[in-house]
């Protein structure tokens, strides 16, 4: 894992849209896999700025979200489809037929993970997956005990992601118990993955992910596992890390590698 830490959540953000735009500009079919919650609103917005300002183009990009709550349809405010289509998707030019997230309505769930599953493998595989983490560790909504090779699937939330996310809906009551998620083994088959976290609140729970123990009870410390991720923080969320240490030498020399040095997550490359 490669660690950024950034000052504020502000600078951390704008890290991370820097990495997507040098994606989409260097592969304007990128399979962009898409995050939601708190943490990823400022990622969009600075997303929609470059749209408007640099000229960012996202018309041929195909992207799939990490879940869905099952039950709510896209047009409830409080489903995943609703979020991205008022944090992305309307703001850019971004094809709608090409944008993915799990259909919490189906009538057969079953059918719809293994769907989900089917048109990933139909585009070749995620390119670039963002990712935040949740309180309970998890990672989309693998909540502990998640298995590491699981894949797209149906899942119940913890209590800690209830606690964390019922605020959000106007009678936290409502909140869905369940959730679509694509799975662990789906994450770790991206080839790139980017995870930001920000805020005081996540130190603890990135601190056990980065540096504690593999643990299916950490669901995120699946991602030691993951060639190719980079962990983005802002100074409040890496204050439970041991070693945040020197910037790492990459010694990948592809594109990702490339893009690690000049945003200055990495030192050097060589073959
Ligand atoms: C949500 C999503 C996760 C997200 C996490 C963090 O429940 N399912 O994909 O990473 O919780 O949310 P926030 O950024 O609001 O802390």
């Amino acid at each position: 894992m490669e660690i950024s830490i950034q000052p504020d959540a502000a600078a951390a953000a704008e890290f991370v849209a820097r990495l997507i735009q040098q994606e989409v500009q260097s592969r304007p079919r990128l399979v962009l896999g898409l995050a939601t919650g708190r943490t990823m609103e400022p990622v969009y917005a600075q997303l929609i700025r470059m749209h408007r300002s640099e000229g960012l183009d996202f018309s041929a990009c195909r992207t799939f979200n990490l879940d869905e709550y099952v039950g709510l349809p896209g047009t409830d405010p409080n489903s995943y489809r609703h979020y991205m289509e008022a944090h992305l998707f309307q703001a850019v030019n971004i094809n709608p037929a090409n944008t993915r997230v799990p259909d919490g309505t189906a009538e057969n769930l079953a059918s719809e993970c293994a769907d989900y599953e089917d048109r990933i493998q139909a585009v070749g595989g995620i390119d670039f997956q963002l990712l935040g983490i949740g309180l309970s560790g998890h990672i989309g909504f693998n909540e502990p005990s998640s298995p590491f090779a699981s894949r797209t699937r149906v899942v119940t939330l913890a209590p800690a992601t209830r606690e964390q996310n019922s605020p959000l809906f106007r009678d936290p009551g409502q909140m869905p118990r369940q959730a679509i998620t694509m799975g662990m083994g789906t994450i770790l088959e991206s080839r790139q993955c980017v995870l930001l976290a920000t805020g005081g609140d996540k130190a603890a729970i990135l601190a056990a992910a980065v540096e504690g123990p593999l643990n299916t009870m950490v669901p995120a410390s699946v991602l030691q596992l993951h060639p190719n991720c980079v962990i983005v923080v802002d100074e409040a969320a890496a204050r439970g890390l041991n070693r945040p240490g020197p910037a790492p030498r990459v010694r990948r020399k592809d594109q990702f590698a490339d893009s690690l040095v000049k945003s200055g997550i990495a030192s050097t490359t060589s073959t």
